[in-house]
């Protein structure tokens, strides 16, 4: 069977997304990145699969009612039981072919067998320059998060 490295979700950001300033809200745009990943992990495994970190999340601009949302969602990087999933957001006028991106960050699912224990991931292999960068980032990524974590262990005394 061939598997799909990423997904694209396509749809029209609509009046009930919006927040108080009348822009699309931080939470709508979280729930569709964390759908986005959730479709290419299962994809690409097979298995349900659970979100067990959200790193490197910025908010680049706005997104506006009626405007087209496309939710690119991307295999980077594959480990024993869980995989990186990068996910970028772009928006723009659906009367246009122009997008802008608006945001992006790196999702961990870990996949779970029926019993809803980690079970093993099909492997990725990077196939390019562009695809190496990528799985170097998710690595740099985690580097980080493991940094993070010892320093609030420290400073607040859990994880
Ligand atoms: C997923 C879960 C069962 C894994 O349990 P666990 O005891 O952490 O399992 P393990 O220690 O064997 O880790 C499994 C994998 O997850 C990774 N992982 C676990 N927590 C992680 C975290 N916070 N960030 C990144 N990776 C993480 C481990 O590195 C390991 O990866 P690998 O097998 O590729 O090396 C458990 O963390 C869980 O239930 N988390 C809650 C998930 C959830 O409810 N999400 C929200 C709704 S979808």
């Amino acid at each position: 069977m061939e598997r799909q490295r990423g997904v694209t979700l396509r749809f029209l950001a609509e009046p009930g997304d919006v927040n108080f300033g009348g822009k699309v809200n931080g939470g709508a745009v979280m729930k569709w990145m964390d759908q986005a990943g959730y479709t290419c992990a299962a994809g690409w495994t097979g298995s349900y699969c659970v979100t067990v970190y959200v790193g490197g999340l910025h908010f680049l601009g706005p997104i506006h009612v009626g405007e087209v949302v496309e939710i690119k969602s991307l295999v980077i990087r594959t480990g024993r039981t869980s995989l990186d999933i990068a996910v970028d957001v772009y928006a723009g006028d659906p009367k246009s072919t122009e997008r802008r991106r608006t945001g992006y960050c790196v999702i961990v699912f870990v996949a779970l067998d029926t019993d809803g224990r980690p079970s093993p991931v099909p492997k990725w292999i990077p196939g390019d320059e562009l695809d190496r960068a990528l799985e170097g980032y998710a690595g740099r990524l985690a580097e980080l998060r493991k940094q993070m974590d010892g320093e609030m262990e420290r400073s607040l005394g859990h994880k």
